[in-house]
């Protein structure tokens, strides 16, 4: 009786593959700038930006220097008392590699597929290899000038002009990375705001206003 069980897991493996392919040749989300944006439209859309960088299923990851990942957001509740977030369990902690080279990697737990659903407190997956971003590209924490301010410096991340954020972003939800998982996490976690596509807009929106930033 084995064998029935085994073609249906098969054959529902290749569709999923089938579905990963189509999706992988047409890009997920648009560039458009618009001809051209004011100043107020470039903070409205920075704000909206700063919800994102900010959300738990982005700024999880980017932290700083003391190498370790956050666990926030509702589905990671209970927190110690006066805080909304934890540290990763079980004591993890990425390193300098921010890959975990140096005590347990990330990939002992979090597995490179393009598959991107995971029960509630398993660990998540995508289709890149799991690590921390880089320390300068801190988000957890931060307030919204500080965020701004980082993502338009590019001694800060990864030598981006607006254009490149953009890029970056289109490119990383391609390979089915964090940025498309961030939408789409399954497992009880709560998405980021708004949708891939209107983030990249707002990118835009602010790039072409000029990367104005917030007082505060
Ligand atoms: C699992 C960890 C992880 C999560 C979750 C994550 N990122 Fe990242 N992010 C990275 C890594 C690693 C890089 C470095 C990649 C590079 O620069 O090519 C990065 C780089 C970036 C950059 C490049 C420039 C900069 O200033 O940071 C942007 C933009 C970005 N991520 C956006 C997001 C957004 C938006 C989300 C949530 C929807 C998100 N990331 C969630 C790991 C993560
Ligand atoms: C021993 C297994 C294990 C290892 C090793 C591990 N993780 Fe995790 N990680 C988990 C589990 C399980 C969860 C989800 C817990 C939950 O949902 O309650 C998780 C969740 C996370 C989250 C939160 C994602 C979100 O929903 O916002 C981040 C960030 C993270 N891990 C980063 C890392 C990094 C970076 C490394 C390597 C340095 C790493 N983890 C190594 C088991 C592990």
């Amino acid at each position: 009786m084995k064998f029935p069980i085994l073609s249906v897991a098969l054959l529902s493996i290749s569709l999923a593959s089938l579905t990963f392919a189509a999706e992988s040749s047409a890009p997920i989300a648009d560039i458009n700038p618009p001809a051209s944006a004011t100043v107020a439209e470039g903070l409205e859309a920075f704000s909206r930006i700063f919800e994102v960088t900010s959300h738990p299923r982005c700024a999880n990851c980017h932290v700083g220097e003391d190498n370790r990942p956050r666990w926030s957001g509702p589905s990671y509740a209970p927190f110690p008392p006066g805080q909304d977030w934890r540290y990763h369990g079980m004591n993890i902690n990425a390193g300098d590699s921010r890959i975990g080279v140096e005590t347990m990697p990330c990939s002992a737990c979090h597995q490179t597929t393009p598959d991107l659903e995971s029960k509630p407190h398993t660990p998540p997956h995508f289709g890149i290899d799991w690590q921390l971003a880089p320390a300068q590209f801190e988000w957890f924490g931060k307030s919204p000038s500080e965020i701004c301010a980082q993502l338009k410096d590019p001694t800060r991340n990864g030598a981006r002009d607006w254009q490149g954020l953009a890029h970056h972003l289109v490119d990383d939800a391609g390979h089915r990375g964090p940025v498309l998982w961030g939408w789409n996490p399954s497992g009880n976690r709560e998405a980021a705001p708004y949708s891939l596509q209107q983030h990249v807009d707002d990118i835009t929106i602010w790039g072409v206003a000029g990367q104005p930033c917030p007082a505060e």
